[in-house]
């Protein structure tokens, strides 16, 4: 059903560019939280994989990167806006906490991230059809993604055998409320931007006029007040 939408989305090269380039910097990030997470981790086989995992997000970073250059070598100016949303990328640790979560806790949530990116990526390889190389890139990536995804499992099936289906459920909760979040944020910018523009150009011009009428009546130069006046110390003028 999304697959229009999409279609429309990753039509231009420049806005195509402008989306891999914020891929990038979001996978940077999470390749940077999940070093952080290996050196949490007491877990021996979890550091390893962590750390695993973070070259791969490194390496996805740097593929993201070097292809939107290729597509847009001048750089693309502007925001992507809207495609932010719909083609949100690989949330990684989505802003955890890395230090104050539980081992169970950030495998339950890289295991929904990791889901969610193999899912997008597979739909972003059927709308890239007429460009083959970035296509491609989401292939390669895909797989890797999908390792992700099935490593967080089992290892959460290792760690926690009877309750790892709750973990992933709590894990999913705090990723709807994060979605609720943003979502209110985005909300929120924009009905400020709408009260701002109307105050701007509504409420504001008729003061602006009066003043300048106020302005018109003013005499140019000092003024002299009276004797009493002046005295008073009670007061500034
Ligand atoms: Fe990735
Ligand atoms: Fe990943």
């Amino acid at each position: 059903m999304m697959s229009p939408i999409q279609r429309l989305v990753w039509a231009d090269a420049a806005r195509r560019a402008r989306i891999l380039l914020r891929f990038a910097s979001v996978e940077a990030d999470g390749g940077r939280d999940l070093v952080r997470a290996a050196e949490a981790t007491s877990d021996p086989i979890l550091r390893t994989l962590f750390l695993r995992h973070a070259a791969d997000e490194a390496r996805h970073a740097t593929l993201f990167r070097t292809r939107a250059q290729a597509l847009a070598p001048a750089g693309s100016a502007g925001t992507d806006g809207a495609s932010a949303w719909l083609a949100p990328g690989e949330r990684g640790l989505d802003d955890v906490q890395v230090e104050a979560e539980t081992d169970r806790d950030l495998l339950a949530f890289l295991h929904l991230s990791e889901k969610a990116a193999a899912r997008d990526f597979r739909s972003y390889v059927g709308v890239l059809a007429r460009d083959p190389g970035t296509q491609a890139i989401f292939e390669t990536i895909g797989r890797d993604e999908v390792f992700h995804m099935t490593y967080t499992l089992k290892q959460l099936k290792r760690l926690d055998p009877k309750r790892h289906r709750w973990a992933i459920w709590r894990a999913r909760l705090k990723r709807l409320w994060r979605a609720y979040l943003r979502l209110a944020g985005a909300i929120g910018a924009v009905f400020g931007a709408i009260v701002l523009s109307v105050e701007y150009f509504i409420v504001l011009p008729p003061f602006a006029l009066l003043d300048r009428g106020a302005l018109r009546r003013e005499t140019p130069g000092w003024r002299p007040i009276d004797d009493a006046r002046a005295r008073d110390l009670s007061r500034q003028y």
